[in-house]
């Protein structure tokens, strides 16, 4: 082999060893992506999404996407209260980790387009709040920018769905925020907004029947009954001793 079939080889060989880099990291790159969780077939914000943290990520594997978002709780809520049961009607991969006593459970479904709504079940345990939940809530994202699946970007108006009705939830909870004096929009606004109240749910609450009972008022109407035939019994004695003494009399 003389010099130059060497440098040939070689120039091929690093060529296609750079274009398996370049293809396996193209294959790899995630993008962010921005979302909200919504209360379960509405356009409220969802009680979810101020856990949730922002942006999620994503990124296009094989026909479709690859969709990883994370649900962050603080610690006095106990280790990883949070539970993603199914999304988009399949069983989500998960990861938990924690971070300064924070739980973060983080999830991993597929979908086949950003400009979907996508729902998703989760259970919330927190025995120190008596709280617990089992609640399916939706995620839209704002896609605008995505890449597309052929190649492209999601345009404004194939994202507007889904942005539409992010933003509006996103602006419901802000001016809510503001109406609630919290001044700052935006994430000081949601934490304040957290619960930190002890929450019995119903279920929990049993009412003692005996409780019940002391509590009710007596009817009235045994009473009536009660004065009425003393009253008769009062009447009729009165009656007879007066006719007796007349009797008497005679
Ligand atoms: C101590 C903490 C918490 C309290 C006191 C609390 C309380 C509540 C209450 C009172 C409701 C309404 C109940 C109902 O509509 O049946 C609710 C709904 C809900 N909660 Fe919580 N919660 C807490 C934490 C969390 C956490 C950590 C998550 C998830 C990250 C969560 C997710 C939800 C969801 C998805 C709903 C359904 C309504 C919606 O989408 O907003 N909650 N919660």
């Amino acid at each position: 082999m003389n010099f130059k079939k060497i440098l040939t080889v070689a120039a091929v060989v690093i060529a296609s060893g750079m274009a398996g880099i370049f293809h396996s990291a193209s294959a790899d790159d995630s993008f962010s992506l921005n979302y909200t969780a919504l209360k379960n077939g509405t356009n409220d914000t969802s009680m979810a999404d101020q856990f949730s943290v922002k942006p999620g990520s994503a990124r296009i594997v094989g026909d479709h996407y690859q969709v990883t978002l994370s649900i962050e709780t603080p610690a006095e809520y106990g280790l990883f209260p949070v539970n993603i049961l199914q999304v988009n009607g399949q069983t989500p991969s998960l990861s938990r980790s924690t971070s300064d006593g924070k739980s973060v459970i983080t999830y991993t479904f597929n979908t086949n387009n950003l400009t979907d709504r996508i729902v998703g079940h989760m259970t919330v345990n927190i025995p120190a709040f008596r709280y617990s939940g089992d609640y399916l809530y939706d995620i839209v994202f704002d896609a605008t920018g995505a890449p597309t699946i052929d190649g492209g970007k999601v345009s404004e108006d194939q994202a507007q769905e889904g942005a539409k009705a992010a933003q509006a939830a996103e602006q419901a909870q802000n001016e809510n925020a503001q109406a609630g004096g919290a001044g700052a929009a935006g994430k000081a606004a949601s934490n304040k907004n957290r619960p930190k109240a002890q929450v019995t749910p119903k279920a929990a609450i049993k009412h003692d029947k005996k409780d019940k009972a002391a509590g009710k008022s007596l009817p009235w109407w045994p009473f009536a009954i009660a004065v009425a035939v003393a009253v008769l019994v009062g009447i009729f004695t009165e009656w007879r001793s007066r006719r007796a003494g007349a009797k008497k009399e005679d």
